[in-house]
Formats: structure tokens, sequence, C-alpha cells
């Protein structure tokens, strides 16, 4: 199995690069050119692509020959840059290999997710700052999302709860819904969640989904299984 990990020297892309290495995968890493270092405890271990996640060029380079794409869709900027990755992804990708995009829950697939009113609020601030201050556009990972559920790739969006950091609990649980009584808890490890997006990999039942998660051992997903 060979890999390419888009956005792979942030928290979310170093965990994935050691649970793909851990699971003997063939590993390409994408990364800005300054970001580099982060990635030095992998140094001879994987193939490293520097450049924008944005560059179709980098992309088309990096995910040639891959069977799986993890990508960690993130709305910086004001230059497409969550659409930017995602379209390059969804047009170079090896036909047949399995797509697997991160985001939150705030996408909605189908409208029908229930936010809390935290989430919504939290929502409105962001775009509001994300506005005036030109950092974040969260209107372009939404377009980003819209595009990769028109696609007919095998594509998968995995949406994140709230994030901790700590040992692995083990493989999130999910639901189809923001709003499902299991999600309640609204909040998983990192690590987990990178466990997901691994996992999702061999999952085809999580084709054409965008599950929704939360940490295996929170209050609600406990009282779910019960
Ligand atoms: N944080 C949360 O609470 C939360 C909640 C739910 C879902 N999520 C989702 O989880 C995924 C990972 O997010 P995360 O918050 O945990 O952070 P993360 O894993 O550290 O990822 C952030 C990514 O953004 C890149 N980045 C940072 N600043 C940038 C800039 N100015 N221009 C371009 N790229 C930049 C980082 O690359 P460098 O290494 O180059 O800086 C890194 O690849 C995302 O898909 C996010 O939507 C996060």
């Amino acid at each position: 199995m060979k890999v390419c990990i888009i956005g792979a020297s942030g928290k979310l892309g170093k965990y994935m690069v050691q649970q793909a290495l851990d699971r003997g995968y063939e590993v390409v890493g994408v990364c800005r050119e300054r970001s580099a270092i982060k990635l030095d405890a992998f140094k001879g271990r994987i193939t490293l692509i520097p450049g924008a996640t944005n560059n179709r060029e980098v992309i088309k380079k990096a995910v040639a020959g891959c069977d799986g794409v993890l990508t960690v869709l993130v709305p910086w900027g004001t230059h497409q840059y969550s659409s930017g990755t995602a379209q390059a992804v969804l047009d170079f990708a090896q036909p047949g290999a399995r797509l697997i995009f991160s985001c939150g829950w705030h996408i909605t697939r189908d409208g029908r997710d229930v936010y809390p009113s935290s989430l919504k609020r939290e929502e409105k601030l962001a775009r509001l700052l994300g506005g005036l201050t030109r950092i974040i556009d969260i209107d372009d990972q939404v377009e980003a999302c819209r595009r990769i559920f028109a696609s007919n790739t095998r594509w998968t969006v995995v949406r994140g709860s709230d994030l901790e950091e700590g040992d692995s609990q083990g493989l999130p649980v999910w639901s189809r819904h923001v709003g499902d009584p299991i999600l309640k808890s609204n909040l998983t490890r990192r690590v987990d969640f990178a466990l997901f997006m691994v996992e999702a990999l061999k999952n085809d039942e999580l084709i054409h989904e965008a599950p929704a998660i939360v940490g295996r051992q929170t209050p609600s997903a406990l009282a779910y299984a019960q």
C-alpha cells in the first residue's frame, strides 16, 4: 500500500504518518517547505515533497501511484487553499484510489445535521474574524467538501469533533448526523482522529460517507454502547 499524506507536518498529519508507517505502508508526505523540519523524525522513512498543498503540480507528483490519499483540509488564507487542495487531489489521484479528507463537524453533507448552539456561535465567529483578518476562509472549506461530495471518486470526508491530545482510546465511533445522541460529548483524541482516517483507507463501507466522529471512551459513546 502506498499512501500520500497531504498536510503531513501538522498535528493530525504527523499522527497519520506514524500510523501509516506502523502498518508498513510506503508514505509520501506533502507539506509547506518551511515546515519540512517538523518531519525530521521520519527522515529516510518517507518521501517528502515540499510545497503548498493547493499547488497542482506538487499534488500531481505526490499522488502518482498512490493507492490512498489522506488529506488534511484546512481553510487557510483567501486563495482557495482548501478547495484548491481538494480539487487537485480529485483531479490527479489515480483512478480507484481511496481518498480520505479531514474537516470539522461544521461541514454538512445533506443539511440534516443539528448543531449545538455553541458550535453555531463558534462558526459565526470564525466567519466574522476570517472575513476581517483574511486569515481563514471557512466557506472555501465548505466549497472543497461540496466538490468532494459531487465527485465520483472513492471518497470519505471524516468530520472531527473538538479535539484533545492524549493517548489513544481506540477507533472513534461515528454517526451520519451531528445531533445524534452518540456524538453529544463532542470530543475526540487527535491521535484517534488520525486512526479513523488511516483505517478508512481499508473500510469500503465508508466510501461516499461523511462520518462525524467522537471518542469511543466519551460518555455519549459509552452510553450508546450500553
Ligand atoms: N483543531 C480542532 O479543534 C479541529 C476540530 C475538528 C476538526 N478539525 C480538523 O482537523 C484537521 C486538522 O486540524 P488541526 O487543527 O488539528 O491542525 P493540524 O493538524 O496542526 O493541521 C493544520 C495544517 O494547516 C497547515 N497550516 C497552518 N498554517 C497554515 C498557513 N498559514 N497556510 C497554509 N497551511 C497552514 C499546517 O501545516 P504546517 O505544518 O506547514 O504549519 C497543517 O498541515 C483539519 O482538517 C481541521 O478542519 C480540527
